[in-house]
């Protein structure tokens, strides 16, 4: 497993991202997640394409796009376009969810699919050997700064069991409420990919918390390993 730290900028001064980004790049962010909002699939309205590609030249990590919108398949290329990395759109919103999935691969992206905490895991049976990755969501989408719903870490292992029996290796990214204090009980229910905007950029410091969530969330082992 390789665990990745996604800071999700819905939380960082949007007056000054690319600082906001570089500070968590020093401390080890392995990819920048953003929160594209549409104010009616989820009730706020944040971030769209120009900002995506502005972000796009102000950093090399992979930009990992995460669309809270209805009607996602009209706007896949132009986030692609715009440098996105990876892509995950909502099962709630995809009617035609294989042929979502195949469109954003088809343009060279990962190809992730997102549930709310009130949708099933069996609603992935379908795409599960065709995912790329998989967005379990530990809030209910809309804004940064809830409390995880604790019932999402039955989820991840129910996620990551179905994902298995499809032979599918894809990773399971945690998305809402993660904290330094549930990081390691997400990981070891099989997150490798974890998002987090409050617990980075509602700190003092971003590049330490970034730091942090990694130790945090690193099994007591591989720590020991590291130090060795
Ligand atoms: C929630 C977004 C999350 C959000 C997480 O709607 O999809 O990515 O930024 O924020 P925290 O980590 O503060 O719960
Ligand atoms: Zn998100």
């Amino acid at each position: 497993m390789t665990l990745r730290i996604a800071p999700s900028i819905l939380s960082a001064d949007f007056g000054n991202l690319a600082q906001a980004i570089a500070d968590v790049e020093r401390g080890g962010a392995d990819l920048i997640h953003i929160d594209v909002m549409d104010g009616r699939f989820v009730p706020n309205i944040t971030i769209g394409i120009p900002i995506v590609a502005a972000l796009r030249a102000v950093t090399t990590l992979p930009l990992d796009v995460h669309l809270m919108i209805i009607e996602p398949d009209r706007h896949i290329k132009s986030f692609a376009k715009a440098g996105a990395s990876m892509m995950s759109v909502h099962i709630e919103v995809c009617p035609h969810l294989h042929r979502t999935l195949e469109a954003i691969k088809s343009l060279g992206l990962k190809a992730g699919v997102a549930l709310n905490p009130g949708t099933p895991e069996s609603t992935l049976e379908p795409v599960a050997h065709l995912v790329d990755f998989v967005v379990v969501m530990s809030v209910n989408p809309g804004f940064s700064g809830q409390a995880f719903i604790p019932e999402s870490i039955q989820k991840i292992q129910a996620v990551r069991d179905l994902l298995n029996a499809a032979g599918n290796g894809a990773p399971i990214e945690i998305d809402g409420g993660v904290q330094p204090d549930n990081a390691s009980e997400v990981v070891t229910a099989g997150a490798e990919i974890l998002v987090a905007a409050s617990a980075i950029y509602g700190t003092a410091d971003s590049t330490l918390a970034t730091q942090r969530l990694r130790k945090a969330a690193t099994p007591m082992g591989e720590t020991q390993a590291l130090s060795s």
